[in-house]
């Protein structure tokens, strides 16, 4: 697991200074939404399940982004920020793979549909992307728009 500390500088410490970087700004506007990209295999109740997929830093270093997510959002909640976790999918990038269920822009498509609900419910959750027709798949991911567990 030598890429520990690279996988914790990019989804963790990265992710955390750009958020904080940009929080004066979200402050001015009305629409204060913080949408940050965690994984299902982050989750800690689905660990059993992943383990075919064998990638252990990745997995740590989103259930740590999935806990700052969180956090962020309780802390930030009384401000009117929107913060949560979104699992985008297994897609067929770079890193998803060829056999991936779904194309990028499907999963990137499902993410901005989940943005621009402007729903103040989803601070601090960890959603599912929905995707049609994939609500009851049988393989290893389902895409039914759900909260995630933990
Ligand atoms: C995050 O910010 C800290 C403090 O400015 C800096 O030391 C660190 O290198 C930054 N990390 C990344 C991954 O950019
Ligand atoms: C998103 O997660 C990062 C940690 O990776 C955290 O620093 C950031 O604050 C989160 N966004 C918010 C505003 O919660």
């Amino acid at each position: 697991m030598n890429n520990l500390r690279k996988s914790l500088e990019v989804n963790v410490e990265a992710v955390h200074n750009i958020t904080v970087a940009c929080l004066p700004l979200l402050r001015e506007v009305n629409r204060k939404t913080v949408l940050n990209m965690s994984s299902i295999a982050g989750s800690m109740a689905h660990a059993e399940r992943f383990m075919i997929a064998p990638d252990p830093a990745y997995k740590i270093s989103k259930a740590a982004l999935n806990c700052l997510t969180r956090v962020y959002a309780l802390e930030l909640e009384s401000e009117g920020f929107t913060i949560f976790a979104v699992s985008p999918g297994w897609l067929r990038t770079d890193q998803g793979g060829p056999y991936a269920d779904l194309d990028a822009e499907t999963g990137a498509n499902a993410m901005l549909d989940l943005l621009s609900r402007d729903r103040a419910d989803l601070n601090g959750k960890f959603l599912n992307i929905h995707v049609p027709s994939w609500e009851k798949t049988t393989g290893l991911h389902q895409y039914d728009g759900a909260e995630l567990p933990w």
